[in-house]
């Protein structure tokens, strides 16, 4: 064995927000490398933290012996926080299992090519008024609005009452991105009343959208309640906008990076839909989420106690060159790529992927079309508070590629 190796750097996993999100990568590859399966404390109590690909991986699926009905931060009393029923995403099978067949039935391929008109609509007109004015915020004119307009879509949002809800969507995906869903004030509240008033109008009257098929659905003979289905419309709102955001701005910036790849992406939009894998790989947006232990679990020699809230780190994971090769953390949009866990994996894999794939393929075919030379500065770019989803709140974006 080699006796001239460097000193391994501080093994430390330290919780990100806001500035700090802007290259946690080094501090993952140093997870990975030296302590993949890495025990922390604070004052709240111990934590693990899982970074390579194998593990993060095995523990998504593997759901009884890594819960999720605990919650999904690292905060031990989580669910007493919360006043509303769990949501899915807080649900271990068998009971998540049939709650989730009735809600994913509402987002076939056809739901989704319905949709696509709509979105492209909406894109091609924010793209040309960047393109006009040369120079603005493309999070705030297209990355931030577009997931909005989807979730709201599938929720059966009407077009009337949109500005209202993108704006208590802006209130609640921050309070919760900071991990104090009370702290949204009144739009969490407005939310909560706009949703509880659409579950009664669609029991006369359903439409094509999520709720309807919630409350009108009979699992086992009995009703879906109205709290699950509030917790549901939450999980939709607080899940499918920021990490949304946090992919297209995070693509924008790979994109400037590296204008070669864009240049491939001009030159055949056909391939786009990998490029998005590999965007969706390298960005991970949601970076990492908890999971609780419910029993004694050893990984690579280390035993988790049971009762313990272990991070999976999907972001560290989806750059393990154990998985990916030695070019792991470069951007290569014809890389093949088997799986990746930026949606998870296993029985809480997202339900909005193909609603993913389609506005991200959307706004980049019509980006790059319309602006193939813009750039994005991403230096000057600011990230959002929250210690779990990785995003940009601000990017300034050039037309002309003036950056
Ligand atoms: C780039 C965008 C997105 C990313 C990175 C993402 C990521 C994820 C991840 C990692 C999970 C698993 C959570 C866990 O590990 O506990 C998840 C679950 C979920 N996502 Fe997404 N998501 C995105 C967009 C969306 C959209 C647009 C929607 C809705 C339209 C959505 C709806 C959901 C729902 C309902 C679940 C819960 C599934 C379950 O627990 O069975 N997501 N998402």
């Amino acid at each position: 064995m080699s006796t001239t190796q460097a000193e391994p750097p501080p093994i430390v996993f330290e919780p990100r927000s806001g500035e700090s999100w802007r290259d946690p990568f080094p501090m993952y590859k140093a997870l990975r490398d030296h302590d993949p399966v890495h025990m922390f404390e604070n004052d709240r109590g111990e934590f693990w933290a899982l970074s390579r690909f194998s593990h993060v991986l095995a523990a998504a699926i593997d759901a009884k012996t890594f819960s999720s009905a605990k919650g999904l931060t690292i905060a031990y009393n989580e669910m007493e926080q919360l006043d509303i029923e769990s949501p899915i995403v807080m649900m271990d099978p068998p009971d998540h299992t049939a709650i989730r067949k009735l809600a994913i039935k509402r987002f076939t391929p056809r739901q989704l090519n319905a949709i696509e008109p709509l979105l492209r609509a909406f894109v091609i007109e924010r793209v040309e008024r960047l393109r006009e004015m040369g120079e603005g915020d493309v999070v705030q004119e297209l990355f931030k609005p577009l997931p909005s307009l989807v979730v709201g879509h599938f929720l059966g949002v009407p077009e009337a009452d949109r500005s209202l809800f993108d704006r208590w969507t802006d209130a609640t995906v921050a309070a919760s991105a900071d991990g104090n869903i009370g702290s949204g004030g009144d739009a969490v509240g407005e939310l909560v009343r706009y949703f509880s008033e659409m579950i009664e109008r669609v029991r006369k009257n359903p439409g094509d959208d999520v709720i309807s098929a919630l409350v009108h659905a009979r699992p086992g003979g009995n009703e879906v309640s109205a709290a699950w289905i509030l917790g549901f419309a939450f999980t939709m709102v607080t899940g499918g906008n920021d990490t949304t955001t946090g992919l297209l701005s995070g693509a924008a910036e790979l994109l400037t990076k590296n204008p070669g790849q864009k240049k491939l992406l001009a030159e055949d939009p056909g391939r786009i839909p990998n490029a998005i894998e590999e965007f969706l790989r390298l960005t991970s947006p949601a970076q990492g989420l908890a999971r609780t232990t419910t029993r004694d679990v050893t990984i690579d020699g280390k035993t988790i106690p049971s009762g313990r809230k272990v991070m999976l780190l999907y972001a560290s994971a989806n750059r393990d060159e154990r998985e990916f090769g030695p070019d792991a953390s470069e951007c290569d949009i014809t890389r093949k790529i088997r799986r990746h866990l930026a949606l998870s994996y296993g029985p809480h894999f997202c339900i909005g992927a193909a609603a993913v794939r389609l506005q991200s393929r959307i706004a980049l075919e019509e980006l790059i079309g319309r602006c193939p030379d813009f750039t994005v500065d991403f230096a000057k770019g600011t990230f959002a508070s929250g210690s779990y989803v990785r995003r940009y709140a601000s990017m300034p974006f050039c037309a002309t590629g003036a950056f």
